[in-house]
């Protein structure tokens, strides 16, 4: 079967289960939704000049230093806050911050090292906080209603703290002005991210500045000799857009989402890497690790060196969402949906000195074609570097598909009344589309009908089938976010071993997941 005519039949299977129109959203063909290829959503631009590519320094987020450790605990603690920084040459810019900064401060764990972070909420909203990617517990995992109310002082709202559309306003376990989420970190060495993930504010929120790594390391991971040190870098990529003061300027409603010209999603004009817009970083002759995360709210980007390494195959893959893969994948092209992570090695010795190697993006247009740049030692001679990428890296246990007791089927469908939808409902907390039971290994099978990047909380998993033919390029090792393109079909399979709760499974485009493309799942 051509991939073309099981496309088909997986449409017709999406749109069987939704009633006629589930192929054409909002009454329009689906093509005309992509107003940029390859591209889920609308460009906004900018109301103020953009500064050139290429004149800051790469930022590097600080670490975050414990205020306690404990014989099996590291405490932290992080005030959310207003604060300006200096993203644009010539105007501040009002940035939502964890801690100061934006990305906010690199929390770094142990696995099985309990790791617990007080957040103080001094903004003028209530928040949230996820750590994607994170197996944690329902009740430290950032359930959407589960609020940090501003802390009494902080500036008050003028928001109305609405719910979803159609809704009456749900009441989660609500604190005020502080909250202590706890992280067993029993999970593999990996890259996580903690984010905000507030019901239906989670887009301008993590627009405004709400973001931040969480780095995992193991001892399996430390036995290898990958590139460490300030030769381990995390790069959080974003697209943004800037308003004539100098803010960042996002479409919002007075409820939860966007303006309707932006509901497939918002694309910003400027990309800032680490929080500095088009960011250079001078490089020895020798190899980089590079924690690549599209933090994005709906930007997709297709990552390539230009120009790349004589012989190709620049970027070395050795993780994913869920840490190391079992052996390295040679790309010479990243394609990255919102919230994926993919993990890479860059030989900067197989470049002569001093090349000025750009990162691009080959799914951008203008200003968006340019991410970064590499300059690399002008030095004839390459750095002393003892790292390597071994040709075997881990073991990724994947539970085996034919074990799975329960096959679901997820559609991702917008609908031209509703909106949004996951098998036809628009979000509801408590509304529960699934009850895996612990112990039991599924395989999930999601269906879309647009650009949706699909995230579990809780597991991650693998990918099983995509299309029904093999996995894609991008789809190696532990996962947590999936990219589904229109019309695609993606399996996965994943064991459910321990947390009973209730957890999400959304889209991270964040605009169609706060217009109430998630779902509740419930383990027990
Ligand atoms: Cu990164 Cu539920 O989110
Ligand atoms: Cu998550
Ligand atoms: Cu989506």
């Amino acid at each position: 079967m051509s991939a073309r005519v099981s496309r088909r039949r997986l449409l017709g299977l999406g749109a069987a289960a939704l009633g006629a129109g589930a192929v054409a959203a909002a009454g329009r063909p689906l093509a005309d939704l992509l107003l940029q290829p390859g591209q889920p959503g609308r460009l906004l631009p900018s109301q103020t000049p953009l500064p050139g590519p290429y004149q800051v320094p790469l930022p590097i987020p600080p670490v975050l230093r414990p205020v306690r450790t404990d014989a099996v605990t590291d405490h932290y603690e992080l005030t959310q806050r207003v604060v300006q920084l200096h993203i644009l040459p010539d105007l501040p810019t009002s940035v939502w911050s964890y801690g100061g900064s934006f990305p906010g401060p690199t929390i770094v764990s142990r696995t099985g090292r309990r790791t617990v972070v007080r957040y103080r909420n001094e903004l003028p909203q209530p928040v949230v906080v996820h750590l994607h990617g994170g197996h944690t517990p329902a009740d430290s995992d950032g359930y959407p209603i589960d609020l940090i109310l501003p802390a009494a002082g902080s500036p008050p709202s003028d928001d109305p703290m609405p719910g979803m559309p159609g809704m009456a306003q749900p009441h989660g376990d609500v604190a005020r002005g502080e909250r202590a989420y706890m992280y067993p970190m029993n999970q593999r060495a990996a890259t996580l991210w903690y984010h905000d993930h507030r019901m239906g504010f989670t887009g301008p929120g993590v627009w405004r500045g709400l973001a931040g790594f969480h780095l995992v390391h193991d001892d399996e991971e430390d036995a290898l000799p990958l590139p460490r040190g300030e030769r381990d870098i995390p790069l959080m990529i974003v697209d943004r857009s800037f308003a004539a003061d100098g803010s960042f300027r996002y479409p919002s409603l007075h409820a939860p989402g966007v303006t309707e010209p932006y509901r497939d999603g918002v694309l910003g004009d400027v990309i800032l890497v680490n929080g500095a817009p088009w960011p250079t970083l001078n490089t020895k002759r020798a190899r980089y690790r590079l924690r690549l995360l599209n933090a994005s709210n709906a930007r997709r980007y297709r990552l390539a060196l230009d120009p790349p390494p004589a012989g190709g195959s620049g970027l070395v893959q050795i993780g994913s969402d869920g840490g190391l893969l079992t052996r390295p994948v040679y790309h010479d092209e990243l394609e990255i949906a919102p919230a994926e992570r993919f993990d890479v090695v860059v030989d900067f010795a197989r470049y002569r000195p001093g090349t000025r190697v750009r990162l691009v993006n080959r799914l951008g247009s203008g200003t968006t074609t340019e991410v970064m740049r590499f300059d690399v030692s002008p030095a004839t001679r390459t750095a002393p570097d003892d790292s390597g990428v071994p040709d075997r890296l881990s073991t990724v246990d994947r539970p085996d598909p034919h074990q799975a007791t329960t096959t679901r089927t997820f559609v991702f469908h917008r609908d031209r009344q509703t909106g949004w939808t996951i098998n036809g409902s628009l979000y509801r907390p408590g509304r529960v589309l699934a009850r895996p039971r612990l112990g039991a290994v599924e395989v999930w099978r999601f269906i879309t009908d647009f650009h949706h990047p699909i995230h579990l909380h809780l597991n991650h998993f693998g990918v099983v089938s995509r299309n029904s033919s093999s996995p894609g390029r991008y789809d190696s090792g532990w996962k947590d976010t999936v990219d589904l393109r229109p019309a695609e079909a993606v399996e996965v399979v994943t064991r459910f071993t321990d947390y009973p709760g209730t957890f999400l499974l959304h889209c991270h485009n964040l605009e169609h997941e706060d217009m109430a493309m998630m779902a509740d799942f419930v383990t027990g």
